[in-house]
């Protein structure tokens, strides 16, 4: 079964001469539970992509069924609903809040949404992401590879059904690049989740089930 359908999507910035084609006429399915990699070129069109099927970026032309609900139809209360609840982004700079231990960086969408966390769930999480011992301790006191471990946790922790992640490993060497992309591929078969990974690296796309290349804002033959 498919929970993504995308059909024939396009995403145009600016208007006249100096307008950017940034996907110009995307077919793509992504089955259920699946671990899907994009790749491509800088500027081909990428986290635009991600951020349509997100519901952050409404499409110029074409049409996005995520199970079974075509996103615009969604009004903007219910579109707000399915990125705080279908969705979990996990982004290159995992933007934690200084100010918040890693505990309460981990429970904010769960504030942010006005619901109570589940404490069972949320204690197998951190478990699984190893860090039990950091509840307590603030982002800066963490490695990069800790603190993105954390944004793995905070995406989990409302239970989404698709987690995105836009060159989760970004700035990371080899090592933790392949524990970073190892641990949300880990998460997404624990929870049933389908993963939709951007990577820049061939190793971490090849950790996908299937792959996918962007050419400016079009897929390509690999
Ligand atoms: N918010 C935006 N406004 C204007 N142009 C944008 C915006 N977002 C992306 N673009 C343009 O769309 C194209 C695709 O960008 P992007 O999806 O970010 O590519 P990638 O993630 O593959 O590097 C680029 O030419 C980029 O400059
Ligand atoms: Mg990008």
């Amino acid at each position: 079964m498919d929970i993504v359908t995308i059909c024939n999507l396009k995403k145009y910035f600016g208007e006249g001469p100096r307008q950017v084609k940034a996907l110009d006429g995307i077919d793509l399915s992504v089955e259920k539970g699946r671990f899907l990699s994009i790749v491509g070129a800088s500027g081909s069109g990428k986290t635009t992509l991600l951020n349509v099927i997100g519901g952050l970026y409404e499409p110029s032309e074409g049409t996005v069924i995520v199970d079974g609900t075509d996103l615009s139809e969604l009004t903007e209360e219910q579109l707000t609903i399915y990125r705080r609840r279908k969705v979990g982004f996990v982004l290159q700079d995992y933007n934690l809040v200084p100010e918040l231990t890693i505990r309460e960086n981990i429970l904010f969408p769960v504030a942010l949404d006005d619901s109570r966390p589940d404490e069972a769930f949320f204690r197998n999480v951190v478990k699984l992401l190893g860090l039990e011992e950091r509840l307590d301790q603030y982002p800066y006191m963490l490695s990069g590879g800790g603190q993105q471990c954390t944004a793995i946790a905070r995406a989990l922790i409302t239970k989404p059904s698709i987690i995105l992640a836009d060159e989760p490993t970004g700035s990371f060497d080899a090592k933790t690049s392949q524990n970073v992309a190892g641990l949300l591929k880990m998460t997404a078969e624990t929870y049933h989740q389908t993963l939709i990974m951007i990577t820049h690296n061939p190793e971490l796309a090849q950790l996908a089930d299937r792959m996918v290349r962007l050419r400016d804002g079009r897929i390509v033959d690999i």
